[in-house]
C-alpha cells in the first residue's frame, strides 16, 4: 500500500491577496507572486496554469435557453474567481464593474467552484477515492475551514493558517487587531497605517518576498532605521526613514504615491461591504492610533456609496458560524488545524485553543501571518520546522483514519461518463 500522503490530493485554496486598508479597514496580506527569481518568487516553483469551465452563480436555475454561454459560465483558473486571471465577464473592467456584475463575488461562490472544481479533476483523474485536504491562509485560511465544515464529503481535513474566522460581530472585541498590532496623522495616517499594519504580518524571521521585498526581521529593522537618523532629525523624518524599510526596500521605488496600493486586490473591498463585515475599533491608548469606535451605520452608508449596496453584517455567522464555537465544533466539528502566529494582529480574529481531539489550534508565539505556510528555507528557526512537522503528522493521521475506514466516504455513486455539475 502506498503511503497516506503520497496518496492525497492537496487544494491550495490560497493564500489570497487582499488589499491595504485604510485606517477602518485593515486588509489581509497576500502573495502577490513575482515573476522574477530569488527568495519565494514565482519563478522559484515550477507549475501548470488550468482553467476550468465554471458556472458564474451556482445557486440559480436559469431557464434552458435563456442561458447565455458568455454570461452564464467563464473560464476560470484553478482558483478564487474575481482574483487574479478567474474573470467573468471576459475581464476584470467587466467583472469589476458595479454591484450587478461584483453579486457573484462571495464566498459561497467561490466555496462552490472548488467543490465543482475538485469533483470534476477528481472524475477526470479517476481518483474519486482519494482524500482532500484542504490548505489555506489569511482569507483563504476561513475559506478552507469553512469549506471543511460545509462540504465534509469533498475535503476530509483542513489546515486553516490564521484565519480570523471569529473577527465578526461581537465575537472577538472589535479593537482587539489593533490591539494587536505595532504600539503618528489624513491620506499620510492611512499610508503609515498600512504599512505598519502590515509589517506586524509579516514580521519574519527570514528576509520575504510576500507583499514587498523584505528583510528578515523587518520591524527590527523599521526601529533601527528610525533610531539610526542622526540627532535633530525631525519625527516625520524619521518615520519616513523607518517606513523605507517597507515602500522601499530595494531602493529602487522613484517616488511614494500615498493612494497607491500595491497590493492591489479590489476584490476585498466589495466583499468587506457584502459579507464579510469586519468591525474595527481602536481603544483609547492601546494603540499608536486615535481612539476610534466602529460604527456600523456609517460603515454601511461608505459601501453604499462606493457600490451602491448594504453590508449584510450578520450573514458570516449565520452561514458558517462562530458564535459559541466551541461548543458547536467540539460536537459537530472534525479534522481542522488552526495556526495562529502571535506577532499577527489578525491571530485576535482566530481559533487559538484546542476544541477537540480532530479540530486543534497550533499557536506560535513568534509566529508572523500564516508563517507556516510560507516556502521553508534552511534559514527557518527550529520552532518552525518542528510546527511544520507536527501540522504534518496531525494531517497524516486523518490519512490513515480515512483509509483505515476504508475509504468509503469517496467512493463514486454513479458511473463515469456524465460530465455536468
Ligand atoms: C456598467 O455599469 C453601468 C452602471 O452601473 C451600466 O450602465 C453598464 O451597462 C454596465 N456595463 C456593463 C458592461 O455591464
Ligand atoms: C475534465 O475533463 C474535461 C474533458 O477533457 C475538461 O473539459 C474539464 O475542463 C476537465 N476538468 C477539470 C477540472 O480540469
Ligand atoms: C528609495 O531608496 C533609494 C535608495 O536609498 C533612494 O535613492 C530613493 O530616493 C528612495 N525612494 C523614495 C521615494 O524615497
Ligand atoms: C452561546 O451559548 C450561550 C450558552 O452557552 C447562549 O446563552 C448564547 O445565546 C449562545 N450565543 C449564540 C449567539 O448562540
Ligand atoms: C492542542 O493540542 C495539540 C496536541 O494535539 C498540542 O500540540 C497543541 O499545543 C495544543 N494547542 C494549544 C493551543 O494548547
Amino acid at each position: 500500500m502506498m503511503h497516506p500522503l503520497r496518496r492525497f490530493l492537496l487544494l491550495l485554496v490560497g493564500l489570497l491577496p487582499a488589499a491595504a486598508w485604510s485606517l477602518a479597514l485593515p486588509r489581509f496580506p497576500g502573495p502577490q507572486p513575482r515573476s522574477r527569481p530569488g527568495v519565494n518568487g514565482v519563478a522559484d516553483y515550477e507549475y501548470e496554469t488550468r482553467y476550468f469551465r465554471q458556472r458564474l452563480d451556482h445557486f440559480s436555475f436559469p431557464g434552458v435557453g435563456d442561458e447565455d454561454e458568455a454570461a452564464a459560465f467563464f473560464q476560470q483558473r484553478y482558483l478564487h474567481r474575481y482574483y487574479g486571471e478567474s474573470m467573468p465577464f471576459g475581464s476584470k473592467a467587466e467583472a469589476y464593474n458595479d454591484s450587478k456584475s461584483l453579486a457573484y463575488l462571495t464566498a459561497e461562490q467561490a466555496l462552490a467552484d472548488f467543490a465543482v472544481l475538485l469533483t470534476d479533476l477528481k472524475r477526470n483523474l479517476s481518483a474519486e477515492g482519494s482524500p482532500v485536504v484542504l490548505f489555506g491562509g489569511s482569507y483563504g485560511g476561513m475559506l478552507a475551514a469553512w469549506m471543511r465544515l460545509k462540504y465534509p464529503h469533498i475535503a476530509i481535513g483542513a489546515l486553516a493558517s490564521s484565519a480570523p474566522i471569529l473577527q465578526f460581530e461581537d465575537i472577538v472585541p472589535s479593537t482587539i487587531f489593533y490591539d494587536l498590532d505595532l504600539k503618528t496623522s489624513g491620506d499620510l495616517s492611512d499610508w503609515l497605517s498600512s504599512a505598519y499594519s502590515y509589517l506586524a504580518m509579516v514580521d519574519y524571521p527570514i528576509p520575504s518576498e510576500f507583499l514587498m521585498p523584505l528583510p528578515a526581521n523587518p520591524i527590527k529593522e523599521v526601529c533601527r532605521n528610525i533610531d539610526s537618523q542622526p540627532e535633530g532629525t525631525s519625527t516625520l523624518e524619521r518615520i519616513y526613514a523607518g517606513v523605507n524599510v517597507y515602500y522601499n526596500y530595494t531602493g529602487t521605488v522613484g517616488c511614494f504615491d500615498l493612494n497607491d496600493d500595491p497590493h492591489g486586490m479590489g476584490g476585498w473591498d466589495w466583499q468587506a461591504c457584502t459579507e464579510m463585515v469586519m468591525p474595527m475599533s481602536y481603544s483609547e491608548g492601546r494603540s499608536m492610533y486615535p481612539p476610534y469606535k466602529f460604527d456600523y451605520a456609517s460603515y454601511a452608508e461608505d459601501c453604499i456609496k462606493s457600490y451602491g449596496v448594504r453590508p449584510r453584517p450578520r450573514w458570516i455567522t449565520t452561514e458558517f458560524g462562530g458564535h459559541n464555537i466551541t461548543k458547536v465544533l467540539e460536537r459537530f466539528g472534525s479534522n481542522i488545524i488552526f495556526f495562529n502566529g502571535l506577532l499577527d494582529p489578525w491571530s485576535g480574529g482566530g481559533v487559538l485553543k484546542n476544541i477537540s481531539e480532530s479540530v486543534i489550534a497550533i499557536v506560535a508565539p513568534l509566529g508572523a501571518h500564516h508563517i507556516d505556510l510560507r516556502p521553508a528555507t534552511p534559514d527557518d528557526p527550529d520552532w518552525l520546522v518542528a510546527l511544520r512537522e507536527s501540522e504534518l503528522k496531525i494531517i497524516s493521521g486523518w490519512l490513515s483514519d480515512y483509509y483505515g475506514a476504508g475509504g468509503a466516504l469517496f467512493q463514486p455513486v454513479a458511473a463515469k461518463g456524465s460530465s455536468s455539475s
